[in-house]
């Protein structure tokens, strides 16, 4: 698959960047300056030569030259984001892993929307494209760390169109070994993204990184 990140610069986006890229798939590093994005590709590809180096774009290129397309911006950057590149994301699958949280002296918690969740929020924007959340449990820490799949890790992922969800489910291969979970619709996409609240809390108590495995699922 051509996979794009949007965002692809900071630490979520170049963690799947490297776990997509050692999985076969081409990847396009976006970002506001292409510069920049370009910078980031050398260095993942630097840091592991197996690799088939990524390119670096602009955030309208990348979203345009690619055929799953992932938006791993900051919350408060979602709308806008979204908004912008909506003419280069009709009929694409458009994975958010946006986590809408805030941040005070108790720790971290979700911001409730209205929508429901950032992926909902995005598939309103975005009327003609597939969107699917996903990747929202995954610490970039862990994706950087190298190329040995995260297998204990389960990836849960949300969406309203079955192929979809498919193409998202074959991606999460590149990071565990094997396929994500599919956890229902975009209505579940809130739940999927407040969970970082509580995995966050978490890792702050036992200084760890902990992610999700689900238990009474059939044998990989
Ligand atoms: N970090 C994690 O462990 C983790 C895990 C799961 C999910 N996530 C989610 O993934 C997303 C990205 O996380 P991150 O930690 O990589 O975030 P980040 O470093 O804060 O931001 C990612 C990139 O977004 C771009 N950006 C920043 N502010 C922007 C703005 N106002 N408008 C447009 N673009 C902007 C920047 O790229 P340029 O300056 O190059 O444009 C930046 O490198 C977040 O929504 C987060 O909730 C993160």
């Amino acid at each position: 698959m051509r996979v794009g990140i949007i965002g692809g610069t900071g630490p979520q986006g170049r963690g799947l960047a490297l776990r997509f890229a050692g999985a076969g798939h081409s990847v396009l590093i976006g970002s506001r300056d292409p510069a920049q994005a370009i910078q980031s590709a050398a260095t993942l590809a630097g840091g592991f030569p197996e690799l088939t180096p990524p390119e670096g774009g602009s955030n309208d290129d990348v979203a345009n030259r690619s055929d799953v397309v992932v938006i791993a911006v900051p919350w408060a950057a979602h709308e806008e984001m979204v908004r912008t590149l909506a003419p280069y994301l009709r009929g694409k699958v458009v994975v958010d892993c946006v986590n809408p949280l805030a941040f005070d002296a108790r720790g971290p918690r979700p911001i409730l929307l209205v929508e429901g969740s950032a992926a909902a929020q995005a598939q309103a924007l975005l009327p003609d494209s597939r969107v699917v959340a996903a990747f929202h449990h995954l610490a970039a820490g862990m994706l950087l760390a190298g190329l040995t799949p995260l297998e204990h890790e389960d990836i849960l992922l949300a969406g309203n169109e079955a192929a979809a969800k498919e193409t998202v489910q074959e991606l999460c291969q590149a990071i565990t070994g094997h396929r994500g979970i599919d956890a229902g619709s975009l209505h579940n996409a809130g739940p999927l993204e407040a969970m970082t609240s509580v995995l966050l809390a978490v890792n702050k108590t036992y200084r760890v990184k902990s992610g999700i495995q689900l238990t009474g699922m059939p044998a990989r």
